[in-house]
């Protein structure tokens, strides 16, 4: 009998408890969700529990045998001992962008919190491949790789999936066609300078720049490079639906072997950080996912915009793991 796999989420917010949601709708693995408490007064909350119970209801509800757990952690990393044997651990636990933040204004306080997370998954779960999801997510993926000293396979980021997704939004209401038919990458760091590929991108087979003017191309570019402060501007915090979604996407590849080709956050060095200009750091770019993680990263054709594009996104993101440097300093496991 095979066992189902085992996901883990830390971080049950906006974003964790909807990976948490769509997992268990989808069946392929089991599902433990963490947080800490809330208090309120005198008064302790324990919202973990109560949404893995709401969770474990539905769905009973909808006829699915999907097993759903919930833990209280502490913030100094007490209560981690069911994260035990986990497959996969998803980190969506730290503070998300309000109106006016960058995701680098998150840098300190979300390195604080995923360093007590990552010490506790090497103590549990230390095979486990590791999706990081918390912002500025290209430095929290090399963070996250540096001090759990796992292979660069098993650390990957979530966000060109959330940015390829929006990009293909754009063009499928611009052309009134199925997003299904859109094939688009969104690569680079997860920020402002992030590289749409439209040399390569098409609908259908069709070159996008046969189906598109050049212009409307240029607004889709900018909308979906500012896609998510779109969101935080209407919302007042930042999305979750697509985030989710995203990661749940980059779940089932693993979990599922499909090898699937996804753009995602990956540590480049070797040959690959060669083509791409980059030593020793996390930077998205489409990446073969299977089970046993990353099985081999894609070299995308790039024309000489683009590739000009994809420099100023990279030396933005070096810049963002050198104050990370300074702050990880020597609890560092890879050196
Ligand atoms: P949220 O505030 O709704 O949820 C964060 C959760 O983390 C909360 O439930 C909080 O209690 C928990 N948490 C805080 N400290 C913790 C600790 N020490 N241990 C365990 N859990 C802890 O935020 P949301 O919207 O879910 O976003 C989470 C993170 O994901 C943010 O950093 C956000 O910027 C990022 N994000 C990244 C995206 C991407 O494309 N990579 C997309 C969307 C969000
Ligand atoms: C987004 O792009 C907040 O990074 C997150 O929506």
């Amino acid at each position: 009998m095979t066992m189902r796999k085992v996901v883990s989420v830390v971080g049950a917010g906006n974003v964790g408890e909807h990976v948490a949601s769509l997992l268990a709708i989808k069946g392929f693995a089991d599902v433990r969700i963490f947080d800490i408490p809330r208090r309120d007064g005198d008064k302790v909350f324990e919202p973990v529990k109560g949404k893995a119970l709401d969770l474990k209801q539905m769905v009973a509800a909808m006829d699915i045998d999907t097993k759903i757990e919930g833990f209280t952690v502490s913030p100094d990393g007490n209560g981690y001992e069911p994260i035990v044997d986990s497959d996969i651990v998803v980190i969506t636990a730290g503070f998300p962008r309000k109106p006016g933040m960058s995701r680098e204004d998150l840098l300190e306080a979300n390195i604080k919190i995923i360093s007590t997370i990552i010490s506790k998954v090497r103590q549990y779960a230390p095979n486990a491949i590791l999706i990081v999801v918390t912002n500025p997510v290209d430095i929290m993926t090399y963070v996250a790789y540096r001090l759990s000293g796992f292979p660069p396979t098993r650390v990957i980021g979530m966000a060109g999936v959330l940015d390829s997704a929006r990009f293909k939004t754009f063009i499928a209401e611009e052309l009134r066609v199925s997003p299904k038919d859109i094939h688009a990458y969104v690569i680079g760091g997860h920020g402002d300078e992030m590289v749409p590929l439209v040399s390569i991108s098409n609908v259908g087979g069709i070159p996008l720049k046969d189906l598109i003017p050049k212009e409307k191309i240029q607004e889709i570019i900018h909308r979906t490079r500012f896609g998510g402060g779109e969101i935080v501007n209407l919302m007042g915090t930042s999305a979750y639906y697509a985030p989710a979604a995203a990661v749940v996407d980059m779940v089932e590849a693993l979990v599922t072997n499909s090898r699937r080709i996804l753009p995602c956050s990956v540590y480049l060095d070797g040959e690959a950080g060669e083509y791409y200009e980059v030593k020793g750091f996390c930077v998205g770019v489409p990446v073969k996912l299977g089970a046993n993680g990353v099985e081999e990263i894609i070299k995308v054709p790039m024309i000489e915009e683009e590739r000009e594009m994809w420099r100023r996104s990279v030396e933005s993101v070096r810049k963002g793991v050198e104050l990370a440097e300074v702050m990880i300093g020597e609890k560092s496991v890879h050196r």
